[in-house]
């Protein structure tokens, strides 16, 4: 596609994978589009394994990363709340509510402290200190991207991405987001419409995108929430959008990081059996409902704030993850995963590589069906 953002970028089609599975980032960027790795999850030095290895495997496409720097995290400056800080702030009700589900599904608690003290980098990837080392892992690969997922980036991301000749993407919610973030000087906004797997608003994508875009000035726009076929992408593109950024559709694939038992609980659900919650991480994300997310809008303690929520829930997951693969009916009831509306129309795996020409055979036809209603 001949576009500004497609030569900006050196891709061949502007379809986004954001994804947290390195095979996703590198199938896409080396079938056209633009593999996204979403780094949250990773210590500084397994960012740099995955780097290297997408590196490796992007066929000398370009590949981006992703990161997470709240607004309201970086205010604070320096380092966050230590390890014991942090384990010391949650609170015993929550920690019992989030055993109670367990063992009410026969999952049993016993290791969630290990798990929880394994996770707790990913709350100092939340604070500055802990950013700026993920910044210099991802500053020293040949990145053609870097975005930030909540709120404007923090300056030393904008700093050191214009001294690397990198653009800065930054995902935005509500209009007055994106107003905000143009003001701060990022170079690609992307629209994440309320149907979105992951953190996202209450405005959907059909009504967010020309919001958006209508203030965006030059910066171009990214479609985001509920795009999982090139229909979609054209209809994101009508209204002004450069390209889409979409999630979920990767995650049925076969390279695709959930477990069997999710995929195959995201292939039979509709539309409507994603549910928008705090439980997970303190802010709304868009997740797949289950006996999980049920029970917490049920009867729940509130949330905690991120990161605090975070530690809560993600031990527990964990631990369902690996019994529902093991065969636990109790943990697949319980299983989820962030995933978007779109699920609906996510109904057979194939590889990441297909769903790219899938979008693009679907992105034509799109959009000769329009060119055909203008013919006499
Ligand atoms: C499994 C999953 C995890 C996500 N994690 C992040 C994240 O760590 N950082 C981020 O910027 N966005 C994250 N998102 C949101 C995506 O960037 C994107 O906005 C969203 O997936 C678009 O909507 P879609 O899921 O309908 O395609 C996540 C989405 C999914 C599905």
């Amino acid at each position: 596609m001949n576009s500004d953002l497609c030569r900006k970028l050196g891709i061949e089609f502007p379809l986004f994978a954001f994804s947290h599975c390195r095979d996703v980032v590198a199938a896409v960027s080396r079938a056209g589009g633009m593999g996204v790795f979403g780094a949250v999850l990773y210590t500084p030095e397994q960012l740099r394994t995955e780097l290297e290895w997408i590196d490796a495997n992007c066929g000398g496409k370009p590949y981006g990363v992703d990161l997470i720097v709240p607004t309201s995290i970086q205010r604070q400056g320096g380092s966050g709340p230590s390890d014991d800080q942090l384990l010391a702030g949650l609170p015993a009700e929550h920690l019992a509510f989030a055993e109670q589900v367990l063992e009410r599904a026969g999952v049993g608690a016993d290791d969630l402290e290990e798990r929880r003290c394994a996770l707790l980098h990913i709350s100092r990837n939340l604070d500055s200190a802990g950013a700026e080392a993920m910044l210099d892992v991802a500053f020293s690969f040949p990145i053609r991207l870097i975005a930030n997922a909540l709120g404007t980036p923090p300056q030393i991301m904008l700093d050191r991405a214009r001294a690397a000749g990198v653009p800065v993407a930054a995902l935005v919610g509500s209009k007055q987001h994106a107003q905000r973030q143009v003001a701060a000087g990022v170079d690609i906004l992307v629209a994440a419409g309320g149907e979105a797997g992951g953190h996202c608003g209450e405005v959907s994508t059909m009504v967010l995108v020309p919001e958006v875009v209508s203030v965006a000035g030059d910066t171009p726009v990214l479609a985001a929430g509920g795009i999982v076929t090139g229909r979609q992408m054209a209809a994101a593109m009508a209204m002004g959008a450069a390209g889409a950024w979409c999630g979920s559709v990767w995650l049925t694939t076969a390279e695709g990081e959930p477990s069997q038992v999710v995929k195959d609980k995201m292939l039979a659900a509709s539309s409507s059996d994603t549910v928008r919650s705090r439980s997970r991480t303190g802010k709304t994300s868009r997740q797949l409902k289950s006996a999980w997310t049920d029970a917490w809008e049920a009867d729940g303690p509130a949330p905690l704030p991120m990161p605090l929520q975070s530690l809560v829930a993600e031990p527990a997951l964990a631990r369902i993850e690996a019994l529902a693969q093991r065969g636990h009916a109790g943990a697949a009831d319980l299983a989820t995963y962030w995933v978007g509306q779109g699920v609906g129309l996510m109904t057979q795996t194939t590889s990441a590589a297909e769903v790219v020409q899938d979008f693009k055979r679907d992105y034509l036809a799109a959009t000769e069906r329009l060119m055909a209603t203008l013919e006499d």
